[in-house]
């Protein structure tokens, strides 16, 4: 069944924009993306938009659909009231280049402070071995698809521009619990403590566990219980931990 929606969507650059109205036939089936595709085609030929998959795999067409932070490409419109505007606007964390397309560089220099994982030295690939356990935890972070929804949602940089330097966000500080909790991970012999950078470089402090994060994952990975939880309880294990206190003495004097 086919039916003509409003529309409005955010149109506009890094100088200032406002919500633009549009009435678009949609037909059964279709998702956000679709309609914002057909108003490309038709009266909104200059409308920039991210997507590459259209099946929530590239994480590209991340924006805000009636205030919600979601894929475009896998919401559909028999889930959105068809009596009400849908409104359509970019991530509210990153800086917009045009229209629903913004600047989402802070996530990579955020990936690209993590040291990456550290091979242990006696093992050659191929020798390696771990638990199921083990292999099950790292294959739910690893399910990320790099939307940055999770980063964008989070308040501690919503609407606080002023934390993004002293804090990684949601989709990072799962990268370091997942480094911290694999157990082939050499990093300590290589001088690299991961819990004391995930408090000291990547701000684990600020996350107060809110689950935001957790809400707006499209693939329900459980950031908040299975990442962030068990990575500050480490981090104040080691901080109590009465080995690492003598040693940090120690190495004081
Ligand atoms: Fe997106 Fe989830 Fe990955 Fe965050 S953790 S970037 S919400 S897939
Ligand atoms: Fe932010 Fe998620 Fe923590 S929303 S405060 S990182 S639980
Ligand atoms: Fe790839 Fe939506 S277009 S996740």
């Amino acid at each position: 069944m086919s039916y003509q929606a409003r529309f409005r969507v955010w149109r506009g650059d890094a100088t200032g924009g406002d919500l633009v109205d549009y009435t678009v036939p949609v037909n059964e089936g279709e998702v956000v993306l679709d309609v914002i595709h057909r108003l490309q085609a038709t009266e909104a030929g200059d409308l920039a938009v991210r997507w590459n998959c259209k099946a929530g795999k590239c994480g590209s067409c991340s924006a805000e659909i009636n205030g919600r932070p979601r894929l475009m490409c896998m919401t559909r419109m028999s889930q959105l009231d068809p009596e009400q505007p849908v409104v359509v606007t970019p991530m509210r964390a990153f800086p917009v280049l045009r229209d629903l397309v913004t600047d989402v560089s802070f996530n990579y220099a955020k990936a690209r402070e993590i040291p990456s994982f550290v091979p242990p030295a006696d093992l050659k690939p191929g020798e390696y071995r771990m638990t199921q356990e083990d292999v099950g935890r790292a294959q739910e972070f690893r399910k990320c698809i790099e939307c940055f929804l999770c980063q964008n949602t989070c308040h501690v940089v919503r609407d606080h521009e002023e934390n993004k330097a002293a804090f990684a966000g949601p989709r990072f500080l799962m990268r370091v619990a997942e480094l911290d909790m694999h157990p082939l991970d050499a990093a300590a012999e290589a001088g690299i403590d991961r819990k004391k950078t995930a408090q000291d470089e990547h701000g684990l402090g600020y996350c107060n566990i809110t689950k935001c994060c957790t809400e707006v994952c499209p693939e329900h990975i459980k950031i908040t219980d299975n990442a962030l939880i068990p990575l500050k309880e480490r981090a104040v294990d080691r901080k109590y931990d009465p080995l690492v206190w003598l040693g940090s003495r120690i190495r004081r004097r």
